[in-house]
């Protein structure tokens, strides 16, 4: 019998991480299954129980559960501390372990696929969601320069610079703002980790903030997105979140099954 392992969510219909465990699996010889559960609002704690007692060995865990899964965790890694998230659970013989795959998911799309040091770099946070609270300290770990977080409602870019400031020894570089307060600012990094494009919107994001050589990222992936047009319009290159999928991916993989997956061949095939 494979070693069970399932995405849970509301909705999870449209999960690619069925396909891309499947890929794993294929790629590494490892025996598991990966399945999609849907669960209903109320019920997730029961649900993720249920899993458990069938002989679950982990799940990955998406919107809008994150936070419940951060409370359900006995036991959580730093990364999973600072982003006040969980991702993914893996059940040991005596507890549940949370942690918070998005953030490195993100940096090594960045830094391995892209190619972007982010060492003495200069970049801006757009958004101060969940999204944001979960790359917000692996880009930390990356030693920029600058690391700049702006949200429409500033106060919560505020709240967000202050629970980094607690816990990041890196904290000093980073500051939260308003759209407005960017007006002259240039960066080498643009990241949109807010859910303005799932409308079709866009931040109101000031022109010339992009620096030459400057990349704009999505996390949201699929193509483009009113953010990335806007990135490309001020002479930025683009990439959408689907590296960062996969990445995220790979590295729950190698946290369950203690081998890391090769991401390449998979994000290629997501693209087709
Ligand atoms: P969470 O991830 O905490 O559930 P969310 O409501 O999905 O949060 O919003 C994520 C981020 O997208 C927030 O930073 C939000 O800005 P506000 O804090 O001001 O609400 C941002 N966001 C969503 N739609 C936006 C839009 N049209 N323009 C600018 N920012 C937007």
């Amino acid at each position: 019998m494979p070693d069970k392992y399932a995405v849970i969510g509301n909705p999870v219909a449209h999960s690619k991480s069925p396909l891309i465990h499947a890929e794993f699996a294929r790629q590494t010889g490892e025996d598991v299954s990966y399945a999609a559960i849907l669960a209903a609002h109320g019920d997730f704690e029961t649900a993720v129980e249920r899993f458990r007692s069938e002989g679950g060995r982990g799940m990955n865990v998406t919107l809008p559960f994150k936070h419940r899964a951060h409370a359900l965790a006995q036991k959580r890694s730093r990364r999973a501390e600072q982003a006040l998230a969980v991702n993914t659970l893996a059940f040991e013989s005596d507890a549940v372990h949370g942690d918070n795959t998005d953030g490195v998911g993100l940096v090594r799309d960045l830094t391995v696929n892209l190619g972007r040091a982010l060492r003495g770099t200069r970049i801006l946070l757009m958004g101060a969601g969940g999204a944001s609270y979960g790359v917000c300290g692996p880009l930390l770990d990356e030693s920029p320069a600058e690391l700049i977080v702006a949200n429409r409602t500033k106060a919560k870019a505020l709240t967000l610079c202050e629970h980094f400031r607690r816990l990041h020894p890196a904290a000093p570089v980073l500051s939260g703002c308003s759209y407005e307060d960017l007006a002259g600012k240039r960066f080498d990094l643009v990241v949109n980790a807010t859910s303005a494009g799932l409308t079709g919107e866009m931040p109101a994001l000031p022109p010339g903030v992009f620096a030459a050589g400057a990349l704009g990222y999505d996390m949201l992936y699929g193509g483009s997105t009113p953010f990335l047009e806007f990135a490309g319009g001020e002479g930025g290159e683009t990439a959408d979140g689907l590296g960062m999928l996969v990445e995220q991916a790979a590295e729950s993989f190698r946290i369950w099954r203690g081998v890391r997956p090769e991401t390449g061949p998979v994000i290629a095939m997501l693209r087709l």
